[in-house]
């Protein structure tokens, strides 16, 4: 309520309240409601100590026929079981997910920002060990919560490139690590990358494999995607997060009678592509401008003009005319919420 909806950024804002299950005697307790942002947590929990925590981020959109509608929960609900699956910690059923994550929008509606302001309602579950371990093992017990915050549209000036920096000096997950679940160890891991990022004056650091340093990983926290040929290319890699974003621009791609690759993408294609960008929930596409190398003293140039690309532009309007009910969702991706 009283939220300026033109001047939302990405950051935490209070909302009336958010949902809570905990997970103890092998099984799940009922949803709770609260209006509390804190926890009561005990100081030997797992997630504290050993980094059992996982996140989920999607969200829910208000459209021009003032029907709310989340965007592929069960998408989400999937990867969080994978995650839980990753650290060895208790999985949340896709009902019960589904229960909060709609219980989160309905009781928050007037926190939901309206249409034609591009700003979308973000949803945040968060799963992690709150039962006291000292040795190095598995909670026994496990939180489950859903919070929202609205946030702002990523371009607030439009769709516009950004550039971004290769990163050589740390990796972000090792090969077979972590970076395939979105757990909050591979965040902290890539914090000393992305402020180096910005200190040089870089959107975000785009990560190579952390095993041969050849070919394309992560570009922050997002997916890498290029375009050449009429050809979508995105690449494969056992640390890469499967962003929900980068599976509907594969589908879209498709229905746009494109092809698309999925595989190793070496540094070296960088000088062959068309268009090239960062996918994820956040932003869609960021389209990418500059890509530079500083270790190689190469600089990769798209965008000519600071315009983006034609295919990204048409992808990026496309998915955010489905999110937002303006296009039919012939996917079926999205589910309105009363
Ligand atoms: C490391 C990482 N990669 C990719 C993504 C994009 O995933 P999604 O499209 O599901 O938001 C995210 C954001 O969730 C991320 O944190």
């Amino acid at each position: 309520m009283g939220h300026d909806w033109k001047n939302l950024g990405f950051g935490y804002i209070k909302t009336d309240s958010n949902v809570r299950a905990y997970y103890k005697d092998g099984k799940w307790s009922d949803l709770e409601v609260t209006t509390s942002e804190y926890l009561n947590l005990h100081m030997a929990a797992t997630s504290l100590h050993y980094g059992q925590e996982a996140f989920e981020g999607l969200k829910a959109y208000m459209g021009k026929d003032g029907q709310i509608r989340v965007f592929r929960w069960d998408e989400n609900a999937k990867r969080m079981q994978s995650s839980a699956r990753g650290i060895k910690m208790a999985e949340v059923p896709s009902e019960l997910f589904h229960e909060a994550v709609v219980k989160a929008v309905s009781l928050n509606k007037s926190h939901i920002p309206p249409y034609g302001t591009g700003a979308s309602l973000y949803i945040r579950p968060l799963l992690f060990g709150s039962g006291a371990e000292v040795g190095v093992k598995p909670a026994k017990e496990y939180t489950f919560l859903v919070f929202v915050t609205p946030v702002g549209p990523y371009f607030k000036e439009g769709f516009k490139p950004g550039n971004i920096m290769i990163c050589r000096d740390f990796d972000r997950a090792a090969p077979m690590g972590t970076g395939n679940i979105k757990v909050g160890g591979n965040y902290a891991a890539s914090l000393n990358s992305l402020e180096k990022a910005h200190e040089s004056g870089y959107g975000t650091a785009l990560y190579l494999d952390s095993k041969e340093r050849k070919y394309i990983d992560e570009c922050g926290p997002a997916n890498f995607f290029a375009i050449k040929n009429n050809t979508y290319i995105t690449p494969e890699s056992s640390s890469i997060l499967p962003s929900i974003t980068n599976k509907c621009l594969q589908a879209l791609a498709l229905d746009m009678g494109m092809k698309v690759e999925k595989r190793h993408v070496a540094v070296e294609e960088l000088a062959d592509f068309e268009e090239v960008g960062a996918c994820g929930t956040a932003a869609v596409i960021s389209p990418i401008g500059k890509i530079v190398d500083p270790e190689k003293n190469t600089i990769y140039t798209y965008c000519k003009e600071g315009v983006p690309g034609p295919i990204s532009t048409k992808l990026y309007n496309r998915l955010m005319a489905i999110q937002f009910g303006d296009e039919e969702d012939k996917f079926n991706w999205t589910e309105i919420i009363k």
